[in-house]
């Protein structure tokens, strides 16, 4: 089966591998990991994740590197979203240490799948918490499941690095301020199918404002937001050179995005998390969606139909986001040093 895979054309899709690991909780006490090459769970039909959403899930990349070592890339800071995910829903968090130990055999047990280094495809870790406990009167349950799903991805920008368009709704809301847009839940992405789905169809992807003003950048499809007002200089000229990205209780927070911020400000650039008006997007020379799939992905325009407006950002992929896109890429794939510690060379048990 492996041998059958054209890595450098998968896209984002499901390619099974062999196994998935699993790991059970029942009031309270997790249970030891184990992988199995049985996809299917056998889950009562009142399970609290099938009844009223109590699930949660994340979503990482191992890497091969130019050396030939698989690279994690920052799981901790995925278990600690996770917990607060779980926490957030009600659910028993899953500790860091078994959430490592289950990344780890979900690698080692299909460690075939990983992708060859210069295919620009790599290992996608998709942890996954649901509640178990069978209830039909509304409330959470005790018992649970961790299960880790991997999947060889492809790379997102097979051809050149390029642009995507952005279209507003102001009728279709992801997630409110304080509510679960804070947690990476099934629910946020259920709720946001009608604005992703419609913009699609148009041949766009979808920008969420705030859900309360409808006037503030809350999220760009299933991606944080980050504007680049660069004031007329190069990249090298760098204090006056902005990062603007959004604050607001209803998005999640990207580990892509703390990351690209470090980057920025080792670049002595002006990194700013405030609100962010759509109409600032008048101002920005530069601007992308960011998350684990795509890094960074570059916004030409931004369509605002229902005020009858466009807003121009920029043809092709600008300097300053094109710059930081390979130095994170670099650091992903070896190939630049790892000052922050944010990879971990993966080594097999045995
Ligand atoms: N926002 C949403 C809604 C997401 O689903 C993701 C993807 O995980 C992100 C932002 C980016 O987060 P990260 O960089 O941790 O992948
Ligand atoms: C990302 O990983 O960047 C995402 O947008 C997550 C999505 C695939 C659920």
């Amino acid at each position: 089966m492996v041998q059958n895979i054209d890595w450098s054309k998968l896209g984002f899709h499901y390619t099974e591998t062999e196994f998935i690991v699993r790991a059970a909780c029942h009031d309270g006490r997790w249970e030891e990991p184990y992988a199995t090459t049985d996809k299917y769970l056998q889950l009562h039909v009142s399970a609290t994740a099938l009844q009223y959403g109590q699930e949660a899930f994340e979503g990482l990349k191992a890497f091969r590197g130019i050396d030939g070592k698989i690279r994690i890339f920052r799981w901790r800071d995925n278990a600690r979203r996770m917990a607060k995910s779980a926490e957030g829903l009600y659910m028993t968090p899953v500790p860091e240490e078994l959430f490592g130990k289950a990344i780890r055999m979900a690698i080692e047990k299909n460690i075939d799948f990983v992708p060859p280094y210069g295919t620009g495809a790599t290992l996608y870790l998709r942890p996954l918490l649901i509640g178990t406990t069978p209830r039909l009167g509304v409330g959470p349950g005790h018992d649970f499941e961790f299960i880790v799903i991997a999947s060889p991805i492809g790379p997102y920008y097979p051809g050149k690095f390029h642009c995507t368009t952005f279209i507003v709704n102001r009728h279709v809301d992801r997630a409110a301020p304080y509510g679960t847009g804070q947690f990476k839940v099934g629910g946020n992405y259920a709720s946001s199918f009608r604005a992703t789905e419609s913009a699609h169809a148009l041949g766009y992807d979808c920008i969420f404002l705030d859900a309360q003003h409808h006037k503030y950048i809350d999220e760009c499809s299933a991606a944080n937001f980050i504007g680049i007002k660069t004031n007329g200089q190069q990249p090298t000229a760098n204090s006056q050179i902005e990062y603007l990205t959004p604050k607001s209780s209803a998005i999640l927070p990207s580990i892509t995005n703390d990351s690209l911020m470090t980057l920025a400000k080792e670049r002595g650039y002006k990194v700013t998390r405030r609100h962010i008006r759509l109409e600032e997007l008048a101002d920005m020379q530069e601007a992308a969606a960011c998350g684990t799939a795509c890094v960074i992905s570059p916004i030409d325009k931004v369509l605002d139909p229902e005020r009858d407006r466009t807003y121009h950002i920029c043809d092709q992929p600008g300097p300053v986001l094109s710059e930081l896109y390979h130095a994170l890429r670099d650091i992903q794939f070896g190939r630049a040093e790892d000052k922050h510690l944010w990879t971990e060379v993966f080594t097999p048990s045995v």
